[in-house]
């Protein structure tokens, strides 16, 4: 993701082209009518070295003793689609294991599956060789087996510790023994811990390693993280690397789920690619490429934030003047989380907002909504101040939302997909006419919607909480480009996309930006923020401390300014800088740093 994480990427590169045929789903997962069938049979077939291959009748092979987790054969259908079909996945204990796929693969229910969250349909499930059948959670807890899902499930007023201990009572009591075993597991994997915090102070990737810890702390050796680096930025991702390197030397295996390319090639020791609900092949991180990885997941090549010509107007569109918002805590202590931040947006600009999480950008999001009273200052949009108004006015106004939570503010799970298209606009057309709701025509561009986001659903009638992570987002974003916003205020717009989707949410960003759209973008995705802004400003303890210019500045440079450590306008020096936008030009030419490559680094090789 980042450029560091990138130049420590693999060196060689290696890869062997297996000519045979991929396994085909028996049934598409979506409708047979959308014609965005992968290109078949070009893809690059790479086979990592290690992983045995299971005998003929499925039951695993001789020599597979060191493995942690076999699954084989693992089909689960739900209503309309097949979410997991013949899955195959090997993972050798005491590695780090990542699986990649589109969205919408079925890396998520296949995890759930081996948590035993929900039951294959068909299909074995074997734990350090020995064959298991999980019902609950409680099946794969006791078998060794942890997830921390990527919408965390930590209970916010209360500590570190209780949070831990909740659950997980008989294990050390509740106690000093069970502080005791906190720190003593804090210690051991380097997880810096806290047992006495409260969680609400916490940022993301604080939550992240409490919740790592919850999972050691009920005996967990195989650890499944889904989507664990979305959230964080880019110093943040390394800590927890270097997280799951200790894990790993302790003898943890870990499994996770990952849509960024160069960070997977950065710390797995194996990867599984799953595309369209089977295992498309395993991938060795030291003989492929990021680009390579992109073809096996989407295939379709990677995308690349281009430089392109500036839409930039003259024209404001927001204004945001001398912003001031403060909180009183718990205690009674008054906390000011935005500071005189004034900033302004032209239409057809793009203004990048940089910060490690929880240095104000939600409460910034908020205050422009109209979700949190201001203490001081104004929002304008379009000419027009809007300090005083509701949400619903501001959106009518010509905002359009793609919230940081998508559980929380973006979505209503339990609800149709073309309910949730209305979700926020229920006045607007085609949502409604006149006073009264339009449910057929807002069926009917909930379709289109569909279509031209590629969200990936067997129908509209199907509720959210059915859909992938990603395609969830994609409907959001769909929707909200729906109402031709003046001003788009997007938080992490790719948060969890695959890579080809990303692109496409790229496009469909700028295709509006050059018909005169603005755009706040908030975005812990560095390389995003940097290929897609016009401006960038860095937010740090609620106040706006340094300005950058996309063309020339790297994500390292960024990524200090993020911590405090720098301040003012950003240079980065130009080598670097040139470094970088090989590294974003090319996808993965991250072996040029590491001399010569044999063979294969052209993606066309072989083909
Ligand atoms: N509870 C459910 N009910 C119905 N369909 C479901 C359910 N859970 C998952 N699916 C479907 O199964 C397929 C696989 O979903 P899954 O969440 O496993 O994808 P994923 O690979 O994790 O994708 P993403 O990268 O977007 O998170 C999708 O088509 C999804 O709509
Ligand atoms: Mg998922």
């Amino acid at each position: 993701m980042n450029g560091k994480a990138s130049r420590e990427g693999p060196g060689r590169v290696r890869s062997t082209r297996t000519p045979g045929p991929r396994p085909v789903p028996l049934s598409s997962p979506w409708p047979s009518q959308r014609n965005d069938a992968p290109p078949d049979h070009q893809e690059i077939a790479i086979t990592a070295s290690d992983p045995v291959p299971p005998r003929e009748d499925g039951t695993p092979s001789a020599g597979t003793a060191t493995s942690a987790v076999e699954l084989r054969g693992i089909t689960k259908r739900f209503p309309g689609v097949v979410a997991n079909h013949d899955i195959n996945l090997t993972v050798r204990s005491g590695t780090v294991h990542a699986l990649m796929g589109e969205n919408g693969a079925g890396k998520s229910t296949l995890m759930k599956i081996l948590y035993g969250m929900q039951k294959p349909d068909e299909g074995t499930i074997a734990i350090n060789g020995e064959p298991c059948e999980f019902n609950t959670p409680g099946d794969a807890i006791s078998r060794g087996i942890g997830m921390v899902h990527q919408h965390f499930m930590l209970a916010d007023n209360l500590t570190v510790w209780e949070n831990v201990v909740l659950g997980g009572e008989k294990l050390h009591g509740i106690g000093a023994k069970a502080k005791a075993k906190i720190k003593e597991i804090s210690d051991q994997y380097g997880l810096g811990v806290r047992p006495d915090a409260l969680v609400e102070d916490l940022g993301v990737a604080d939550r992240q390693r409490v919740e790592i810890l919850k999972v050691l702390y009920r005996g967990a050796k195989i650890l499944i993280l889904d989507e664990p680096t979305a959230v964080l930025v880019p110093q943040e991702v390394d800590a927890l690397f270097d997280n799951l390197r200790e894990l790993k030397s302790e003898g943890v295996t870990v499994i996770f789920i990952s849509h960024k390319l160069h960070e997977v090639l950065a710390v797995a020791d194996a990867i599984s690619v799953i595309r369209r609900g089977t295992t498309v092949g395993d991938a060795d991180p030291k003989a492929v490429t990021a680009r390579q990885l992109a073809e096996m997941m989407v295939g379709a090549e990677l995308p690349s934030p281009e430089s392109r010509e500036s839409t930039v107007t003259t024209t404001e569109m927001l204004d945001v003047k001398d912003l001031r918002i403060a909180k009183t805590d718990a205690e009674g202590i008054e906390r000011v989380v935005l500071d005189d931040i004034s900033l302004r947006i032209h239409k057809g600009e793009i203004l990048g907002i940089a910060g490690v999480e929880g240095n104000g950008q939600a409460e910034l999001v908020e205050a422009i909504m109209g979700m949190l009273p201001l203490d001081g200052g104004t929002v304008t949009l379009d000419g027009k101040d809007l300090s005083g108004s509701l949400t619903r006015a501001r959106r009518e106004a010509g905002i359009g939302y793609i919230p940081e939570d998508r559980h929380k503010h973006g979505l209503l799970l339990e609800a149709p997909l073309w309910e949730n298209r209305i979700l926020g606009h229920v006045t607007e057309a085609p949502n409604s006419k006149g006073v009264l709701l339009d449910p057929g025509a807002a069926r009917k561009d909930t379709w289109r919607i569909v279509e031209a986001y590629d969200v990936r659903t067997p129908g509209i009638e199907v509720t959210a909480a059915s859909l992938s992570g990603g395609n969830q987002q994609k409907l959001i974003i769909g929707r909200e480009m729906s109402h031709q916003p003046k001003l788009l205020i997007a938080a992490h717009p790719t948060r969890g996309v695959d890579v080809g989707a990303q692109a496409q949410i790229w496009e469909h960003i700028r295709v509006a930006q050059r018909a005169g759209l603005a755009v706040l973008l908030i975005s812990a995705d560095l390389d995003e923020l940097i290929g897609l802004s016009d401006t960038i400003r860095v937010i740090y303890r609620g106040r706006l401390v340094a300005d950058a210019d996309p063309a020339t500045v790297t994500a390292e440079d960024l990524g200090t300014a993020m911590t405090g450590a720098a301040s003012g306008h950003l240079e980065s020096d130009a080598e670097a800088v040139e470094h970088f936008h090989e590294i974003l030009a090319e996808g993965t030419e991250a072996e040029s740093d590491a001399g010569p490559t044999d063979t294969a680094d052209d993606p066309q090789a072989g083909e």
